[in-house]
């Protein structure tokens, strides 16, 4: 990121996320305060998405992995999670229509220049801080999320679920494997849902030259994409972390279940999204 400016791709990512209410009628994810955190009206959302066409796989994929990070939630709440953490927030509107009120205790983690120019936004559009949401911010650059949460109210002994998304392309590995070894390391069980790309070498020559291009856009805005993963891999180091849950959907996946009247051939490389479960170690 540039030092002391906002996230752009956090814009970004805000932006496809009100483009998709509006083109796509919020058909895979539904945000009622995607616009409104933007302070954006739907003609104007729909002019700058047709300025840029080709953004429209982004906008599908953000949707997507952003429905399946909130049912999963839904599922854990289910499941008796009350604790979830959002990391790298950005513009992320869950804290404000947590359907789960006082009963869920959230904590959004971001870089504190992206922070600060979010709570500007709320303000502006008058969305009001719920009482269960605390804000922690962090450099996972610099410091480490373990450092950072244990100085807030989080509380570590608690079934935590961690939304990770549009953020693991953008540190470098040890970044990574720091804060999902701390995620691996929480005693009574955790889960985490992020987002990922397979190797830019593995991808199709027409995928390749779209994430080339797309790459060298962020590149440009002090956000490069340094770290991606093989699949086997990542999920052979997940599980020596000791994570006992992996759910992989990689592109043929997220089409057969989010676009299953699609025609066509399907990719079997590009993005993906994953959530991970741990296990109580008190558990067995
Ligand atoms: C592409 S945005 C994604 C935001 C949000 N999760 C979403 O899906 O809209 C990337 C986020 O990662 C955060 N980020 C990037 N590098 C970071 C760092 N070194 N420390 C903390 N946050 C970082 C940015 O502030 C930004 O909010």
């Amino acid at each position: 990121m540039q030092s002391g400016k906002p996230s752009q791709t956090a814009l970004a990512a805000a932006l496809h996320r009100a483009a998709h209410q509006v083109l796509e009628q919020g058909g895979i994810f539904d945000d009622p305060l995607a616009l409104r955190i933007l302070g954006m009206d739907a003609p104007a959302v729909a002019r700058r998405a047709e300025e840029n066409p080709s953004g429209r796989r982004m906008r599908l994929f953000i949707a997507v992995r952003t429905r399946f990070a909130e049912d999963a939630l839904a599922a854990a709440f289910e499941g008796g999670v009350r604790q979830v953490v959002v990391l790298g927030a950005g513009l992320d509107t869950y804290a404000y229509r947590n359907p789960f009120g006082d009963r869920m205790r959230l904590f959004e983690v971001d870089h504190p220049a992206t922070q600060a120019w979010k709570h500007q936004l709320l303000r502006d559009a008058a969305i009001p801080l719920p009482s269960s949401l605390t804000f922690v911010p962090v450099d996972f650059e610099r410091e480490t999320l373990a450092e950072r949460l244990a100085a807030s109210a989080f509380d570590r002994t608690q079934q935590t679920f961690f939304t990770w998304l549009g953020v693991v392309p953008y540190l470098n590995e040890e970044a990574v494997w720091s804060t999902l070894a701390f995620i691996a390391g929480l005693p009574n069980g955790a889960h985490v849902v992020f987002d990922y790309s397979d190797p830019p070498a593995s991808l199709s020559p027409e995928m390749r030259a779209s994430h080339e291009r797309r790459a060298q856009r962020v590149a440009g805005l002090g956000e490069a994409w340094v770290t991606y993963f093989e699949a086997e891999k990542l999920h052979a180091k997940l599980v020596d972390l000791g994570i006992a849950e992996i759910e992989d959907l990689g592109p043929a996946q997220i089409v057969s279940r989010y676009f299953p009247g699609r025609a066509g051939s399907l990719p079997d490389k590009g993005g993906h999204v994953l959530r991970a479960t741990t296990t109580s170690r008190h558990a067995g």
